[in-house]
């Protein structure tokens, strides 16, 4: 008997820096320098009011945060990286092509704020640096991408392995970075706890 996978859809988790101090400092400084853009970032906030309500995000005005300070241009650095070993596990061609950061943005969500199910049209590859995850709060939510061709499709069973999720959650921890490719439909539900969940999201190019 032959069981074969097919088009799997793989995205990558792993600590930014395998240092355990090192990777609490730049944590502890890119969590110091948000609440300072935030407050600097007028336009941003207002943006928010809009589309954003009840949180913060600097993706609709201050969306080069790797060319804004030293600390997150370090935060690049290493998540260059990592895209670079995800991209090599997917077998990417990066003998014919590059992956540059194109944006990096910051997001702030107090309780009940959610984003909704969306992509990243026009990146390669996107993920998220998290900085401040409270207890329960909401995970990352990736939704299958064929969602939409299930025809006559066996219900699967209530609990099962993520091979055979519809819906696949990723609870994610300070200090750690997400990877996916951007085509990946995702959400983050409503935040259900008091504290503020913290991360940098960013987009990657291939050039
Ligand atoms: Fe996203």
């Amino acid at each position: 008997m032959a069981l074969v996978d097919l088009f799997p859809t793989t995205y990558y988790y792993a600590p930014l820096i395998k240092d355990a101090r090192a990777r609490a400092r730049l944590v502890k400084e890119i969590r110091a320098e948000i609440p300072r853009i935030r407050d600097f970032d007028d336009a941003g906030r207002k943006w928010c009011e809009k589309n954003y309500p009840g949180g913060y995000t600097s993706y609709g005005s201050l969306s080069e945060l790797h060319q804004f300070s030293s600390t997150f241009a370090e935060l690049r650095a290493h998540i260059d990286d990592h895209v670079t070993r995800f991209a090599l596990a997917l077998e990417a061609d990066l003998e014919q092509h590059t992956l540059g950061v194109t944006q990096m943005w910051a997001n702030v969500m107090p309780q009940g704020v959610v984003h909704t199910g969306h992509l990243h049209p026009l990146s390669t590859i996107s993920g998220t640096f998290y900085v401040d995850v409270p207890k329960a709060s909401s995970g990352l939510k990736f939704e299958d991408p064929r969602l939409g061709l299930f025809m006559g499709s066996i219900p699967r069973k209530a609990r099962t392995g993520p091979r055979s999720e519809r819906y696949h959650v990723l609870r994610p921890t300070e200090g750690y970075v997400v990877l996916f490719e951007s085509w990946l439909r995702h959400e983050v539900p409503p935040n259900p706890v008091r504290g503020e969940r913290v991360s940098v999201s960013f987009n990657y190019n291939w050039f």
